[in-house]
């Protein structure tokens, strides 16, 4: 009988060993999802289609021609409906948007607003401490830009459609995709901007 330490030694030497494994094609890739994805409450099957941009990004594993990026880009950016007027809400409820994760879940209810989920991927405010580093730092982020009507537009925009500046951001579509309304967005542009907001501390 083989002792643990040669089965574990074994075991070892095989997920060590450097045996040439094929990487699955995007077309293997997605035949697993849809065969292991089971669509429950509003997470239905559609949730693994990419639309035409996510397509060329992943064809191009992330690095468009830059004309061809230049132009999705403009094509995404036509499709953000800025609101007139000051773009600057309510910072306080920005804080909860920001710092929240619920919705888009199977077993959330679709008609209750959604939150951004923000320090997934970003750091912002000194009072939470502990975010993800996907994106870049947001800290003192209006206390650096300010909050000029055009600086206003830019960061709505850019949580309305990240993708419309970035074509292969990985930052999530919130405004485009439906999952935050145009006043949370706005209170979220106040918790960046606002001088009040704990983020600009
Ligand atoms: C899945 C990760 C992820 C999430 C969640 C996310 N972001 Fe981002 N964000 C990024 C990445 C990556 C970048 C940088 C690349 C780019 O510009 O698209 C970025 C860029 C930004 C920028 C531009 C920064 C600059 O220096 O100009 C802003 C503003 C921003 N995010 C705000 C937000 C807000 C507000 C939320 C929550 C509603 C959020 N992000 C959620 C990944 C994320």
């Amino acid at each position: 009988m083989m002792s643990r330490w040669t089965l574990g030694a074994g075991l070892a030497a095989l997920v060590l060993s450097p045996v040439a494994v094929a990487e699955p094609s995007d077309r293997e890739v997605q035949r697993i999802m849809k065969r292991d994805f089971h669509p429950k409450g509003q997470a239905k099957m559609d949730r693994l289609e990419q639309d035409a941009v996510q397509r060329v990004c992943t064809a191009t594993n992330g690095k468009p021609p830059e004309m061809l990026a230049k132009a999705l880009e403009a094509d995404q950016y036509k499709s953000i409906p800025f609101p007139q007027g000051s773009l600057i809400g309510n910072w306080k409820n920005g804080a909860k948007i920001a710092w929240g994760g619920r919705g888009m879940q199977w077993h959330e209810d679709p008609k209750k607003p959604s939150d951004g989920g923000c320090y997934n991927c970003h750091e912002a405010s000194p009072l939470r401490p502990s975010a993800g580093t996907i994106g870049p730092s947001l800290k003192a982020f209006g206390k650096a830009r300010g909050s000029s009507p055009e600086m206003q537009k830019y960061v709505y925009g850019k949580i309305y459609n990240a993708k419309a500046y970035n074509l292969c951001s990985e930052m999530p579509r919130f405004g485009h995709t439906g999952s935050l309304t145009d006043a949370q967005i706005r209170d979220l542009v106040a918790y960046l901007l606002d001088p009040a907001s704990p983020v600009n501390q």
